[in-house]
């Protein structure tokens, strides 16, 4: 183990008794998160409310970097589906258009198709799977010159499938269409390059591999498209309403920020934000690249000793490049079985009838060791 993740382990206070393994879900506390809960305390009570802001304008550059992109492009949002909100309510729509999204997606995604559908007639072309691959030619099939904007998850929260978005955005883009990433399962653990994907918005939240706070999000848009969209929703926030100081605030005219900032409708708050702000410090001085590698030697090890099971069924893929962070299997009593990890300490996920197991670069063989051999108890039980 290198002396980084000793470090990271040690100074974890979940880590002192659970071997957590569901980073899919929710971020454990970490040193440096609980420090800035404290930190943040002491702030308040001394009125600096500039340092606050201070380390949440860190947080725009910091998650830029992460997905290479510019704090610029970057607005805070609620949660993750505000961000795909604010996407699909910016375009218009006619009576052609039509939008794309996998059929299975999260529902935070699929309910923005199935309302424009319902409220606004706009066709909805869902995109199906074979056996959980969601498969290029899907999309391909679907995306039309009528398409206004493809939705999709670079990581499936369900599967862990991986989609290959740039093969994606191409089609979208050669048909006049747009493209949104969910990548809450993705940023964080795998490497991100909005330029190289060249998506046009990308909607994420900290909670998970972020390994922020639960709940807050966190919205890129392409610089080439900030002049070109008006806000769906007016949040003085992300106008200028003129200097605090002043007799009177800009009141007689909407006068929208110039960068990503105009899509700012909501007071974003920043006590989660300064949190937030340290577990993205944790990733990045860690590295993106690295974080990403190490994931995949220990899924890869994850799937080797889940093998050594009887009767289990892989939800996720083998093949490496549909490969992420998460591993979901198929066994009988799936939620009785995670209950009972619980108990012991070792925190996975009952999903879609499988358990979900979710490490992070931090964790290690070990873990998957100690899970293996009370999941082979549970599982001998549960079959016999
Ligand atoms: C793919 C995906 N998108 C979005 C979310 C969360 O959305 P929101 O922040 O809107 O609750 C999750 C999980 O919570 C998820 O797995």
């Amino acid at each position: 183990m290198d002396s980084y993740i000793e470090k990271i382990r040690e100074e974890s206070p979940t880590f002192k008794n659970h071997i957590y393994l569901n980073h899919a879900s929710t971020g454990p506390l970490h040193g440096r998160t609980a420090e800035a809960l404290k930190i943040f305390s002491t702030l308040w009570a001394e009125t600096n409310f500039e340092e606050v802001d201070i380390a949440c304008k860190n947080v725009k550059s910091q998650f830029a970097q992460l997905i290479n992109a510019t704090a610029e492009e970057i607005v805070f949002t609620p949660d993750v589906t505000h961000g795909t909100k604010l996407a699909v309510n910016m375009l218009e729509y006619d009576e052609k258009s039509n939008i794309v999204c996998y059929w299975n997606d999260y529902p935070g995604q699929v309910y923005q198709a199935l309302y424009l559908k319902e409220r606004k007639n706009v066709e909805y072309r869902p995109v199906p799977d074979k056996k959980n691959e969601i498969l290029i030619e899907g999309f391909a099939d679907r995306i039309d010159e009528n398409t206004k904007i493809v939705l999709l998850s670079h990581v499936q929260w369900i599967s862990g499938y991986k989609s290959d978005v740039k093969e994606i955005a191409k089609i979208a883009h050669e048909n006049g269409a747009y493209i949104l990433v969910d990548s809450i399962q993705s940023t964080g653990a795998m490497v991100n390059d909005v330029k190289d994907w060249d998506v046009d918005f990308l909607t994420c939240g900290v909670a998970k591999w972020l390994l922020g706070p639960n709940h807050k999000g966190l919205f890129y848009i392409n610089k080439k498209l900030i002049d070109e969209f008006y806000p769906p929703f007016a949040g003085y926030h992300g106008t200028d309403v003129g200097s605090l100081d002043q007799p009177y605030w800009n009141v007689n005219k909407l006068e929208f920020l110039p960068s990503a900032d105009k899509f700012m409708d909501t007071n974003p708050g920043n006590l989660l934000y300064f949190v937030a702000n340290e577990g993205l410090k944790i990733l990045l001085d860690y590295g993106a690249a690295k974080i990403e590698s190490r994931i995949l030697k220990l899924t890869d090890y994850l799937f080797e000793r889940l093998n050594e099971l009887e009767k289990i069924e892989f939800i996720s893929s083998r093949e490496k490049k549909y490969r992420s962070g998460i591993v979901n299997a198929r066994i009988s009593n799936n939620v009785e079985i995670v209950k009972r990890l619980k108990e012991k300490k070792i925190i996975v996920s009952s999903r879609y009838g499988g358990i979900r197991i979710s490490p992070h670069f931090y964790n290690t063989e070990e873990d998957i060791d100690k899970l293996i051999e009370l999941l082979k108890q549970y599982h001998t039980k549960s079959i016999s």
